[in-house]
């Protein structure tokens, strides 16, 4: 019989071959990311393809969600970011906005026993005081319920845009500018930082987008600066476990040299 050579020898040929929990094995094995990033695209594009509403491509979109989670708790990662809805969203047909705000409180609501059980904590991160207030209420009583998990933190953008987040943080910074705490000359990358929605969260190590599309849709800008972008032809709803070990095992094979040589 032949014996069969470890895995890691294995890594470039049949990566895509390996099933679920060999991957999970192989990228254990090896440094995983602190965080990963996922702009989770084409839920409307998996709906349409199979002559559904788009509705139904948004709710198996958070069946996917969940299972992502769950693979990322089984890694090991500390955070875990979901791009839920952009400032830039609410310029689709009201019915749809409307439906995507109740399916996102209905499944946050619904997660709350997994993440306990789970030890994850969710954290929302964007301009939540711009969604509908029952919207705000029930995810802010998941978020206080979960805050002294200190398992994952799930990460969920939600009503969020880069560039407000940036505006945001030059606002504050102009603040203490003219109240005399700071001097413009002073500033520097960690006071910007300090200033954005994440500011005690490590910069994303990976940035997963699905559906195809290569761009990075006013997410995290300031963040991503150095950050390895991974991009899947696969639709968000059909995007599971294996597929993000597999993109952390690409990530694992890449040199990072944040500028240098
Ligand atoms: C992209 O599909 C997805 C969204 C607009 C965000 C909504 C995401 C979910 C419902 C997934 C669940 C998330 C959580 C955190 C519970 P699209 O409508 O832009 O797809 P298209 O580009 O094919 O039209």
């Amino acid at each position: 019989m032949a014996v069969k050579p470890p895995l890691i020898a294995r890594l470039s040929t049949d990566l895509a071959t390996l099933g679920e929990p060999e991957l999970l094995d192989l990228v254990r094995s090896r440094p995983v990311p602190q965080h990963v990033a996922v702009i989770m695209d084409g839920n409307g594009r998996w709906a349409t393809g199979r002559g559904l509403p788009r509705v139904a491509g948004h709710r198996e979109g958070v069946k996917a969600a969940r299972a992502v989670t769950r693979a990322a708790d089984a890694l090991g990662l500390r955070y875990l970011t979901l791009y839920a809805f952009s400032t830039e969203n609410w310029s689709r047909p009201v019915q749809e906005v409307s439906m995507l705000m109740s399916l996102l409180e209905r499944s946050i609501h619904d997660e709350l026993p997994e993440l306990m059980e789970r030890n994850v904590r969710l954290r929302v991160i964007g301009r939540t005081e711009g969604v509908p207030a029952p919207v705000q209420r029930g995810i802010n009583h998941v978020v206080r319920e979960t805050a002294r998990n200190s398992g994952l933190t799930l990460l969920m953008a939600f009503n969020y845009g880069g560039r407000d987040e940036l505006l945001d943080a030059v606002r504050s910074l102009a603040r203490r500018v003219a109240l005399g705490e700071l001097k413009p000359d002073e500033i520097c990358e960690r006071d910007v930082s300090a200033g954005l929605y994440t500011r005690d969260v490590p910069d994303p190590d990976l940035l997963i987008r699905t559906s195809g599309e290569m761009r990075v849709s006013n997410f995290l800008l300031w963040q991503i600066a150095y950050t390895e972008l991974c991009f899947t032809p696969t639709l968000w709803p059909d995007f599971g476990p294996a597929d993000l070990y597999r993109a952390v095992a690409e990530f694992q094979g890449r040199t990072r040299r944040f500028g240098g040589v």
